[in-house]
């Protein structure tokens, strides 16, 4: 836990003077707290005893004042504290945020997305009331201790030392305590991180969810995983309660111990009545130290499982832009110009792809693919379902790393260039249109940041959009929602499209860009595509033969093999899988 929580140390170095100075405040505050009892033992032992009341007034406004002073130390404690570890939660925030945002594509087909969220939220949170209060009071409430014990050692050493037998034991069951408790509040956080998944999941779905009238199953799933996580949190409370009842008792069984030989030996005479009040008041003073240690503890261990959650996502590393085992082939050359005789268009060389965290032992879902786009053509690909037609076209912006095999554009292995490079040269419109909550002039910008709005005007005029977006309450700036979900599908496929284009991409990569459109509106955008694709290299995904119409050729994908190319007249005389997916003729299925 230890360990863990070192690891915080960098983002809290900033605050270190802030954080250093408000526990030296507390641990003056805690010690005005023990100068209490030793006013008493004045007021007792002095004034009460003589029958002086000047004096025990006199000791009273000492007392008020010390009060007073430990109040306002608390506060300084507070306000020192506040702003400064605010930044420090931001920060690690951002800190996640960002490096969220680098991770490749392959870490996010892994995590859940609650699990994400839970940290960058609930735990950072935690983190935060751990630095602003479990660490300062874990130290304070140690050195009160410690020099409460001094003074009760002080006072009376036979009466001190009974106080600090339990001490041993009591550290030896907090120990015991702290192994246990780690697993179950790391247990919650996950949980707690499922269930954020879970109803991340199904607010995104919720159409679908109405749609099959599934609420009540849902709700039930939703049930059955908080019923979990209130086990874990009961087991987490049991725990508490166990060490909270050895904490609270132990020391009374020894407080009450010491009261009795205290009170015997005040009758004897040999101890005065101030010392033992005193010494009493000290050790009820002591009282809320000892206390809140478990669950001071406790809170340490939140913290120290929400540090390694995380740091497990922030030790996720991100793989080098240049992969340092692939040095440039001797095809690769450095960035070569947008135009001229470099122009080499795309070209697949042997490529074998795996997902990452496939099976060891499973296909490849490319394997072996051998193609070319020549300059300034448009390839389309065609391919039953699953065949890899979405997967391939995820290689050419390198959201995926090629398992072997190279993916060359104009003459350059992408695995040799930046990303930066690489995307600045692709762009890609996807099978699902994602647009965010901004402007539509926002989302079509994000293909081209420094477009102007003559270029805007054409991006959209070229994906049909000019028109529906124009009827829109404020044309372009008119707010999208969450994802797109106030439009239609067909009209967020074509805002995706406008974002492809916008940018004039020396590569543009296209997942079936007109599906969700009628037959008409397709043609209109077809023709104007038309323009757009003389000018770059592009690969486009196609089911429909009016979408294939765009292409100079067409590729046949089948099983994640390129198993013919040629331009479409030719594939439907030679292919008859191609004629079977394209016009639907059933006499002659291949066998697959
Ligand atoms: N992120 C992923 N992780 C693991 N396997 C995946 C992933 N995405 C796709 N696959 C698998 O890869 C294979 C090819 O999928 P891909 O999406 O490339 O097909 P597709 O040709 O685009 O199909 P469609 O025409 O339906 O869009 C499928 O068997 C699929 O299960
Ligand atoms: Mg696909």
């Amino acid at each position: 836990m230890v360990r863990s929580l070192l690891r915080l140390w960098p983002f809290v170095r900033p605050v270190k003077t802030r954080l250093i100075s408000a526990a030296a405040v507390a641990i003056v505050a805690a010690s005005m707290g023990l100068v209490m009892p030793l006013v008493l033992k004045w007021i007792v032992d002095g004034p009460v005893a003589d029958d002086d009341s000047r004096g025990v007034w006199l000791g009273g406004a000492v007392l008020l004042l010390v009060g007073t002073a430990e109040a306002l130390l608390f506060g300084l404690r507070r306000w020192l504290v506040a702003r400064p570890l605010a930044r420090v939660e931001a920060d690690m925030r951002f800190a996640l945020y960002r490096h969220v945002q680098r991770l490749p594509v392959s870490f996010h087909d892994r995590w859940a997305t609650g699990q994400l969220l839970s940290r960058g939220t609930g735990d950072l949170q935690l983190l935060r009331m751990f630095l602003a209060f479990g660490l300062t009071f874990l130290v304070v409430n140690s050195a009160t201790i410690v020099l409460g014990l001094g003074v009760l050692l002080v006072q009376d050493w036979s009466l001190g030392l009974i106080l600090a037998a339990p001490i041993a034991p009591l550290i030896w069951l907090c120990v015991l305590f702290e192994a246990k408790f780690s697993v179950v509040a790391r247990r919650a956080q996950d949980q707690m991180g499922d269930l954020t998944t879970v109803v991340e999941e199904s607010i995104l779905g919720i159409r679908v969810i109405k749609g099959f009238g599934r609420h009540r199953s849902q709700a039930r799933a939703f049930r059955a995983l908080s019923g979990e996580l209130v086990e874990t949190e009961l087991r987490k409370a049991r725990l508490m309660g166990g060490i909270w009842l050895v904490i609270l008792a132990l020391p009374e069984v020894f407080l009450g111990a010491a009261l009795v030989l205290g009170v015997v030996r005040v009758a004897d005479g040999d101890l005065t009545a101030g010392t033992l009040v005193a010494f009493m008041t000290t050790a009820m003073a002591l009282r809320w130290p000892v206390e809140s240690i478990g669950f001071l503890l406790a809170l340490c261990n939140e913290a120290g499982t929400a540090t390694d959650r995380f740091f497990e996502v922030l030790d996720t590393e991100i793989p080098p832009d240049i992969p340092p085992a692939l040095p440039a082939g001797p095809a690769a050359r450095p960035l070569p110009a947008p135009a001229g005789p470099e122009r080499d268009g795309i070209r697949f060389e042997n490529v074998v792809f795996r997902y990452p965290d496939s099976p060891p032992g499973a296909p490849p879902v490319l394997d072996g693919i051998d193609l070319r786009v020549r300059p300034g053509e448009t390839l389309a690909l065609v391919g039953g379902t699953g065949s890899g037609k979405t997967t391939l076209l995820s290689l050419v912006p390198r959201l995926y790393e090629v398992t072997s095999g190279r993916v060359l554009l104009d003459g350059a292995d992408i695995a040799t260039l930046p990303l930066r490079d690489v995307r600045a040269m692709v762009a890609v419109a996807f099978e699902d249109p994602t647009l965010f909550s901004a402007t539509v002039a926002e989302n079509v910008l994000m293909g081209a940041e420094d477009a102007d709005p003559a270029e805007l005007e054409r991006a959209l005029r070229v994906s049909q959009a000019a028109g529906f977006v124009a009827a829109l309450p404020h044309g372009p700036r008119t707010q999208v929602g969450e994802q797109g979900l106030s439009l239609s599908g067909g009209q967020r496929q074509r805002l995706a499209l406008a974002r492809a284009v916008i940018g004039r991409p020396r590569f543009l990569v296209l997942d079936d860009p007109l599906s969700a459109l009628d037959v008409h509106t397709e043609a209109r955008v077809e023709a104007a595509l038309r323009d757009v694709l003389s000018a770059t290299t592009a690969l486009v995904v196609a089911h429909r033969p009016s979408t294939v119409q765009l292409a100079d050729r067409v590729a046949l994908m089948s099983g994640g093999r390129i198993a013919a190319v040629g331009t479409h007249p030719e594939l439907l005389s030679t292919s008859a899988e191609y004629r079977y997916l394209m016009t639907g003729e059933r006499n002659e299925v291949p066998a697959r």
